[in-house]
Parts: structure tokens; sequence; C-alpha cells
């Protein structure tokens, strides 16, 4: 008989194995995924209001300006597929400038967040179909049987790409490719290169949120994985990574320690950090550049006056 694992049981073992291969590394590092449980995935909702975290109201105000164009060119009857939705609030903004959009598929790796979002959406679009997915998008996966192949819009927004290196970035454009079939278009939003100090404390701010989201990791790995983190032994730091023109979110021990995870022990000296998650800036040539060698083709890079940040309509043929 086939037996069938219980999809929180395989998101509680990939995560255990990801902590402790991330840990035992020369360089700790902890794949950013893993910072959006229900309390990430609010941590991060509470960031994008936050006066440093420009990226938000910048790209919301690029769809609320470009609606029209955007709707043109995403099309009738729109299929929407939305990469690492989260709280979906822009997504609001696009359903709205659609024109009778058909059926929207949410995807994202915290699986109770993605719920309360869709049962958000379905009450404010009661004709849109709904159908979420809980799925990690930088593996592969299939989009449910049932929804229609065409015309699929893919919509990544949120500058969620550039946590993803370069070659996740090529195998996620050519996955969502092959989701959405040769006649199908994406939108993805793209935060775009400018003074450093400007990106450096969008990920510092100073309420200090962002250290609650960064620190909220150790905490995830205490509760479901019977760490032994001292949350006060650690502190966030974000620094830019000029080579690969990144904005690095770090926890730093702030002495040496010890801590166990599942009954495996790892030391830290002081000073020694865990990385956490990576945020890539983009030229607008240097993203279409990318997307082009990952098999789109860009139609259209719609920005904001100060050209903070694109939003990049893309064709997959
Ligand atoms: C930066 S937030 C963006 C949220 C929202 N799209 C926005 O624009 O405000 C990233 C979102 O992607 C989800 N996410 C991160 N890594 C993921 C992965 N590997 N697979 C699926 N979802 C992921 C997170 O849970 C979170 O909701």
């Amino acid at each position: 008989m086939l037996q069938t694992v219980d999809p929180r049981t395989r998101q509680a073992e990939a995560f255990r194995m990801d902590v402790w291969a991330g840990l035992a590394r020369r360089r700790k590092a902890l794949p950013s995924r893993w910072l959006y449980d229900d309390r990430g995935c609010e941590l991060f909702e509470a960031i994008t209001r936050l006066e440093e975290y420009y990226p938000t109201r910048t790209e919301t105000a690029i769809l609320q300006m470009h609606g029209a164009e955007i709707a043109a060119f995403c099309g009738e009857d729109a299929v929407l597929l939305e990469y690492g939705a989260g709280a979906a609030l822009k997504t609001e903004i696009l359903l709205d400038a659609l024109d009778a959009p058909r059926l929207y598929v949410p995807i994202d790796i915290a699986g109770n967040f993605l719920k309360q979002t869709a049962a958000r959406i379905r009450q404010r679009f009661q004709r849109l179909q709904i159908r979420p997915l809980a799925a990690d998008f930088t593996a592969d996966f299939e989009i449910p049987s049932g929804v229609p192949l065409t015309p699929r819009v893919a919509f990544f927004p949120g500058s969620t790409i550039g946590n993803l290196n370069e070659a996740e970035t090529l195998a996620f454009l050519s996955r969502m490719r092959a989701h959405v079939g040769p006649q199908g278009k994406a939108m993805i939003g793209v935060d775009l290169k400018k003074d450093i100090p400007t990106l450096v404390a969008a990920y510092d701010d100073k309420k200090r949120v962002t250290a609650a989201f960064n620190l909220n990791l150790l905490a995830r790995v205490n509760r479901e994985l019977r760490g032994t983190f001292m949350l006060d032994q650690y502190a966030h730091e974000a620094r830019w990574n000029d080579a690969e023109s990144a904005v690095e979110m770090h926890l730093v021990s702030l002495q040496c320690q010890r801590v166990t995870v599942d009954g495996r022990s790892f030391a830290f000296a002081a000073g020694e950090t865990i990385h956490t998650e990576s945020s890539r800036k983009y030229s607008p040539d240097g993203f279409s550049g990318l997307a082009q060698h990952g098999g789109w083709r860009i139609r259209a890079m719609w920005t904001d006056p100060q050209r903070r940040f694109g939003v990049f309509g893309m064709c997959a043929a």
C-alpha cells in the first residue's frame, strides 16, 4: 500500500536537515525560507509598514499608477499564479485592475498564513476561483491539474526574487516558465540598485522590527527543533556585500557558546555569524539580462519616478 507523508511532517524534517547542515558549515547559514513561520509572516507584514522599508510602498504605487497598462499586458480571463504570496495586499490592486481574472493560485511555503490570505481574498473577490497551494518555490512542484493552462500569468512581487542566488534565480525562472506554458506571461517585482545607506536601513530599522524578524528564526528553532539558542546572546546585523550586490542579514553570536538542536551540538565563537538572508539589488539591464538568460523576453519595466523599484513584464515566448 502506498504510504502518504503528511506535508507538515515533510516540512518539519526538511527544516531540521537544513538547520543541522547550515550550522555545521564553516560559514554558518540558514535558508531564508525558514524565516516565515506564522510569527515571521506577521513580523514581515509589520516590516512592510516601516518608514525605512521603501520597497512595499514603492511597488504598491507602481501597480496603482500603471494599472491599466499592466492589465492590458496580462490580458482578459487571466489565471494568476502568485509565488510567495504572503498577505497578498498588492495582489488586491492587481486583481482590481485585471479584466475578469478567472482563477488565482497563491503559492507560499507558510501554509497557515496562506490559508488566511486565501480566505480574505475569497471574501473580497467573490466571483474569483481561488486555489491556494502550499509549496516551496525553490524546488520543483506541479501546478494542480484543473488549473487552465491559458492564459496563465505569473506574479512574483515583493523583490522576493532578490533572496535567490544566480543559480537559484535561473532555476526559478525556468520553473516559472514551465508553469505558465509557452503562451504565458510574468510580472516580477525587483528592487533596484541605489545608495547603500538607504538599502541597508531598509533591513535595519530604528524600531528593531527587522531584528525581531531575524531573531524569530532562532526562536523557531527553539520551538520546533528543541533548540537551546539564548536569544539575548545573538544580535541582528544588516550589511552590504558589494561583490554580491546584496544586503545580507546575519545573526551575530555575542559570546563563545554552544547550542543543541534536536540532540546535535554546535559551537559558536564570539562574533561568528549565521547568514540568514541575502536581498540582491539589480540594475534594470542586469535583471533583464538574467531573465533573458532564463528564457524570458522582457516586454516592459514599470517603475517609479525615482527608479527605486521595477516591475518587469515578461513573455515566455
Ligand atoms: C518578502 S515576503 C513577500 C510577501 C509578499 N509577496 C509581498 O510582496 O509583500 C516573501 C514571501 O515568500 C514566501 N516564501 C519565502 N521563501 C519561499 C519559498 N522558498 N517557497 C515558497 N514561499 C516562500 C514567504 O513565506 C513570504 O510570504
